[in-house]
């Protein structure tokens, strides 16, 4: 069984699941992520991690997931800011499975990410009401993923 834990981040927290993922699991593995992987046809199964940006993974990873075949086995992973139990986070989900609908999908793992200071300091500024609404969210992510 040949493994591929695919991620993206830009302040690290994705990268913090993809290393937990990648030290639990068994077999030939390899942690990669998205912007440097070369290869990637060959494995039985990806992992693919990313934060989610406007409601959808991040644009490299949706970029990745394009790529894949059809058949490719699959498990996404992500992290987000949005409080896990609520309607708009089921609503974020819903999303990215659908962005992977043409893969062999087998399961999501989502959890919350810590907004960092300069992320929400800039959202807070934006004239974009859902990005102020991020913004305001940091100080609930604090500390996460746990
Ligand atoms: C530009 C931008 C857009 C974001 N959009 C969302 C979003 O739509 N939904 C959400 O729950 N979190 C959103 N977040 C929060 C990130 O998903 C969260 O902080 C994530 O854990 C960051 O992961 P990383 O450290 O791996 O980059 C956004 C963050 C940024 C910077």
């Amino acid at each position: 069984m040949k493994t591929l834990i695919s991620f993206s981040t830009k302040t690290g927290n994705t990268r913090r699941l993809a290393q937990e993922i990648f030290n639990s699991i068994r077999g030939e593995k390899v942690l990669n992520e998205i912007e440097d992987i070369q290869e990637f046809n060959g494995f039985d199964l990806i992992y693919i991690g990313f934060p989610i940006h406007n409601f959808e993974p991040s644009k490299d990873a949706k970029d990745f997931i394009g790529k894949l075949e059809e058949n490719q086995k699959v498990v996404l992973f992500a992290t987000h800011a949005m409080q896990t139990d609520s309607p708009m986070n089921n609503k974020q989900i819903e999303n990215c499975k659908k962005i992977a609908g043409h893969l062999n999908f087998l399961g999501i793992y989502t959890c919350r990410g810590e907004l960092s200071e300069s992320a929400a300091g800039k959202m807070i500024k934006s004239d974009n009401p859902q990005m102020q609404f991020f913004g305001k969210m940091r100080k609930q992510t604090i500390g996460h993923p746990n």
